[in-house]
């Protein structure tokens, strides 16, 4: 299997079959498991074996599956799935840190992942500073020995601005740091985290995983050490594993995952280069046009510009929001990384609970709308998107 290149990987790897033999994926949906005898019981509470499970809050059969399938694909030794992409940046950072210790990380960060850098984290005596991600100078002042983790996401929510990995990683292990990505807008597609220097790599399996805006979950992927010593005994006894069922419908998106991924990041292209210089807009932020700030960082990380842009509209708040209504294929959500082609404004929904100045920080301006491409007919995108310029 370690031959086999991620599009096998994703299709095959960690499968495991019953007795009946069965070719798609079981899904065993059940809380508890069955022992031969007392005896078996006994042994089992002592050291499961792989293939052996105790309660489907510490592991179950079709979720191994996928932690296997992925741990195959991001090249790491092991992996554990979370209920939700926030229960793996929780159960991540939580279980590997205490009192005392330091955390540096990007201020570009998804709402909910400053929460629990900013309220959570805090409370429990852990000191954060937080960077401005992209500057390798402001990481190299921030770290120190006695910085435990360092923290960013590799490609930001919703400003789409890159993280150096490789840079970030080298400053970071000098001070012994462990390095944790959150990968989501990167997707698992052919990510080089790890060989870049990722001790630690998280998802939101809700968005690309799934594919197809049915369930959530997430996954923590690291050293066995990592994954067994420090998450697991976290995660098992506080509660936040991933459902079968949900790890089922996963183990069939992420099949397709390459295909679908890489369908979206076409489009996403062409709609960028379509919209690009057009008068309503102030600025289209997309890693895969040339005028992107990181646009050579960005082509060195991933294999795409990926499936996600931004759009600045000239006429603020008023503007944007005109746009959103006029669209006729995008839906307004507040998601990301579905088949459907996604329309958010992160000022008012996603990113509402900053403040004013933390969201100009943020470069989350009134006319800033996020935009995650799907799986339709190309042209027809970049139609519906120049309509709803004209309206805006
Ligand atoms: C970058 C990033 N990390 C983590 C999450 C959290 O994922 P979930 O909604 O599955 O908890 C999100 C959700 O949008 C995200 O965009």
């Amino acid at each position: 299997m370690n031959n086999w290149n991620s599009r096998t990987k994703l299709v095959h790897a960690g499968t495991r079959r019953s007795q009946y033999g069965e070719v798609a994926e079981a899904i065993f949906l059940t809380q508890g498991f069955v022992y031969d005898s007392a005896e078996q019981a006994e042994a089992r509470f002592i050291e499961t074996g792989p293939d052996e499970f105790i309660y489907a809050r510490y592991g179950n059969p079709t979720v191994r599956m996928l932690e296997e399938r992925m741990a195959a694909t991001e090249g790491t030794e092991d992996a554990f799935a979370t209920a939700s992409g926030m229960a793996a940046v929780n159960g991540a950072l939580v279980s590997l840190l205490k009192a005392g210790d330091h955390v540096v990380a990007a201020r570009q960060l998804f709402g909910s992942c400053l929460y629990i850098l900013n309220n959570v984290l805090g409370r429990y005596g852990v000191e954060v500073t937080l960077v401005d991600g992209t500057n390798l100078a402001e990481w190299e002042a921030a770290v120190r020995p006695g910085t435990k983790a360092v923290f960013f996401e590799s490609v930001s929510n919703p400003t789409l601005e890159i993280m150096d990995i490789a840079g970030i990683a080298r400053i970071a292990h000098r001070v012994g740091a462990l390095v944790v990505v959150d990968n989501v807008f990167a997707t698992p597609l052919e990510s080089r985290a790890v060989a870049l220097g990722a001790d630690a790599v998280i998802y939101s399996t809700t968005k690309h995983v799934d594919g197809q805006g049915r369930c959530l979950g997430g996954m923590i992927l690291g050293t066995k050490e990592f994954i067994r010593k420090t998450v697991e005994p976290y995660l098992k006894h506080t509660g936040g594993a991933m459902s079968p069922f949900n790890a089922w419908v996963m183990l069939k998106g992420i099949e397709t995952l390459d295909l679908r991924v890489r369908a979206a990041a076409d489009s996403a292209k062409a709609i960028a280069e379509a919209i690009q210089g057009h008068g309503k807009l102030a600025h289209v932020i997309y890693p895969g046009l040339a005028d992107h700030a990181q646009h050579a960082l960005a082509a060195s990380q991933m294999p795409n510009g990926g499936t996600l842009l931004a759009l600045d509209l000239k006429g603020g708040k008023e503007a944007a929001f005109r746009f959103l209504n006029a669209l006729r294929i995008f839906t307004i959500t507040n998601n990301l990384g579905d088949s459907k082609s996604l329309v958010t404004h992160p000022a008012t929904t996603t990113h509402s609970s900053l403040t004013d100045e933390a969201r100009a920080v943020a470069g989350i301006g009134p006319g800033l709308v996020r935009v995650s491409i799907g799986l339709e007919d190309t042209q027809d995108l970049i139609e519906d998107v120049m309509k709803a310029l004209e309206a805006a």
